[in-house]
């Protein structure tokens, strides 16, 4: 009988233990604050900081004091936030009547219990070393002052046409000279004058006699030609820092950098696709259906993305097609004018560029063809100069000379990139044809003379990879 209490004792401490163990590991407890950071700023940091109010959001530091609703009910309201308000719970309606009429509702985020848990830890004791990186960051996005708008130069062509009318001139009173010469002679020797031929016919007359001159004016003209299309096609200073207007004063710096989002949100397509895309209204709206307010341009530009898709700002609803407030879906009631953002970068139609290649199976970082696009306004054709100097914040950059987006630019990189043949994927069947047969372990024995195989190598100089 003891024996028997002794071990149904045991069985109610186990019991007891396990269950106290659950209820102990409140979603408040054992998650894991960095990954919790990466999360919190890939899904929350937006609207949310931790300790201070933002425009959009509750600060969330020490909320694990004031969320009286549970776990459960917590994890809903963060996927969910009107179901979660729908079932009554009294902190909820709180919640609700404090916040939901300035900011609008919280947009439900797809985050499993688990990660609202790391996210959790981060929220309630930022690591003191990254906590700390986060902190500054938001002190430290400046956006870098430059010229808006600069066309590219057409001074070549201008030369060009000078140059050719300063030709024309001094060989046409060059012919006049020598006929005006020849009348004189004429008329000394009492000879007739020449018939009044036409300026063609005498330059024709003038070039014969003078052959040297004209094949070294021709001579001329060809290097010219050589040197101009050369130049062309290296693109000495073709683009360099061209940024247009746009027709929102959409702001890289405040966005990437002091808000933290992923250049992928907005360019959601760069590495799977060939483009990277531009973020069409909706996307603006995940978070400027709550965001009304810029802190430096106050309602006017953000104002402009409401007009295009047919937001009301008071209402906080989508206007239908005859402009009438009601529950309307965004995207096919209202009839305004999309966002027509001016291209900035624009590769001519004959050339092939993917950015999958690049960033995907290249790994290369985005600041090494478009600069530190975190500290700009709108986008810009960064100067390579600057590019170059950023090696230190991003290493791994590749440094080079050659005017960005010129063909000149993109050979010079093929020349330096190195390939890893034995990270497997794309290269794959390369790598195993160079390892399998005599002669394609002598062309890996030439290429890796240099101990390195370069995209050139691979095949990134012919010109049909380029172009079509
Ligand atoms: C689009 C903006 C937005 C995003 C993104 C967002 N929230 Fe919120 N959140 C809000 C707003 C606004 C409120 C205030 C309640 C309301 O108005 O809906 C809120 C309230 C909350 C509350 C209640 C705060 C309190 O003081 O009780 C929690 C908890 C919360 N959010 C967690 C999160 C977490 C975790 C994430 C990321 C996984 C997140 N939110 C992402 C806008 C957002
Ligand atoms: C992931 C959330 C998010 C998205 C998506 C987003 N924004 Fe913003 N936007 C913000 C935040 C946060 C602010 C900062 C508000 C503040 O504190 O000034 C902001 C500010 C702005 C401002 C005001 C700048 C100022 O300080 O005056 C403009 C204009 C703006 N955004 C335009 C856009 C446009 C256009 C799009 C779509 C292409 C867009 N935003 C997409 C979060 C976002
Ligand atoms: C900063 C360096 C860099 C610049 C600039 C660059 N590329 Fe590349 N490119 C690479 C690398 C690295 C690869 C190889 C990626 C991989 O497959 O591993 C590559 C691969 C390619 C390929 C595929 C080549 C093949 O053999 O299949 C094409 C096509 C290409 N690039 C086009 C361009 C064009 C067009 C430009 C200029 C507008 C350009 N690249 C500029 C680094 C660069
Ligand atoms: C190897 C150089 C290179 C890298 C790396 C690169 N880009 Fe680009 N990007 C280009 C070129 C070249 C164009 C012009 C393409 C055209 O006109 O067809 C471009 C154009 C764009 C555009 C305009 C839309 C388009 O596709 O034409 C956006 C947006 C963009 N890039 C974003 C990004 C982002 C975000 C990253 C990093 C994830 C990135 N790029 C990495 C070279 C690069
Ligand atoms: C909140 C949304 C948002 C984020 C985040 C964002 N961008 Fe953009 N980006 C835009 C919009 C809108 C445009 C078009 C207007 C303009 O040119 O400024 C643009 C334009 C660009 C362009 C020029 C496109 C062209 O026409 O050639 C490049 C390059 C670019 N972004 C790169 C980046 C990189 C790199 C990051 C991450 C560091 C990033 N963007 C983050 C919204 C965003
Ligand atoms: C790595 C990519 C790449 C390769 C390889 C390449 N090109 Fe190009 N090429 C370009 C780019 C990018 C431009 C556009 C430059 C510009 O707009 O200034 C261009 C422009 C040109 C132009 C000028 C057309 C114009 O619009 O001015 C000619 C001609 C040309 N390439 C011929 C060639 C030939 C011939 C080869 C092979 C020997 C070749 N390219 C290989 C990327 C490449």
């Amino acid at each position: 009988m003891k024996r028997l209490q002794h071990i149904a004792r045991a069985i109610c401490t186990i019991l007891v233990f396990q269950v106290s163990g659950l209820a102990g590991q409140s979603i408040f407890e054992g998650g894991d604050p960095v990954n919790g950071q990466s999360l919190f700023n890939a899904n929350c940091a937006a609207c949310h900081k931790i300790t201070d109010e933002m425009l959009v959001g509750p600060g969330l530091a020490g909320l694990q004091d004031r969320w009286t609703s549970g776990d459960e009910m917590l994890v809903k309201w963060i996927q969910s936030p009107q179901e979660a308000a729908e079932s009554g719970d009294k902190y909820i309606k709180s919640l609700v009547d404090r916040y939901v009429s300035t900011y609008g509702w919280m947009t439900g985020q797809a985050v499993s219990k688990d990660e609202i848990s790391d996210i959790l830890a981060y929220v309630s004791s930022p690591p003191a070393d990254v906590g700390g990186a986060a902190a500054s960051l938001s002190e430290d996005c400046p956006t870098i002052d430059y010229d808006a708008e600069q066309e590219s130069d057409s001074s070549d062509a201008m030369w060009f046409v000078f140059l050719l009318i300063l030709f024309l001139v001094v060989a046409l009173s060059a012919a006049g000279i020598s006929r005006s010469l020849t009348d004189v002679i004429s008329e000394k020797n009492g000879e007739p004058y020449l018939p009044d031929t036409g300026y063609f016919t005498r330059l024709k007359g003038w070039a014969w006699n003078n052959l040297v001159m004209v094949s070294l004016i021709g001579f001329f003209f060809v290097i010219y030609g050589v040197v101009v299309g050369y130049s062309a096609l290296m693109g000495i200073g073709l683009y360099t820092d061209y940024s247009p207007d746009q027709p929102i004063a959409f702001n890289h710096s405040i966005h990437a950098c002091e808000n933290e989002i992923d250049c992928k949100y907005c360019h959601s397509t760069v590495y799977d696709s060939k483009h990277a895309s531009i973020p069409s209204a909706n996307v603006c709206m995940n978070c400027h259906k709550a965001i009304k307010k810029g802190s430096r341009t106050g309602t006017e530009e953000i104002e402009k993305i409401y007009a295009s898709i047919g937001f009301d700002s008071n209402s906080g609803t989508y206007l239908d097609g005859e402009g009438n407030i009601g529950n309307a879906l965004p995207q096919d009631s209202y009839d305004g004018e999309p966002i027509k953002w001016n291209k900035v970068h624009n590769l001519p139609d004959h050339v092939y560029f993917s950015h999958q290649q690049h960033v995907t199976v290249g790994g290369l970082q985005c600041q090494n063809c478009h600069g530190d696009v975190s500290t700009y306004s709108v986008g810009r054709i960064a100067p390579v100069e600057e590019i170059n100097t950023l090696i230190d914040a991003y290493p791994g950059i590749i440094q080079l000379s050659k005017p960005t987006l010129t063909m000149g630019w993109c050979l010079e990189c093929h020349n330096k990139a190195e390939i890893d043949l034995a990270s497997g994927g794309y290269y794959e069947e390369i790598h195993e044809r160079l390892l399998n047969s005599e002669r394609g372990n002598e062309e890996l024995r030439r290429y890796l003379e240099d101990e390195k195989i370069t995209v050139r190598e691979l095949g990134g100089w012919e010109c049909s990879k380029c172009h079509y």
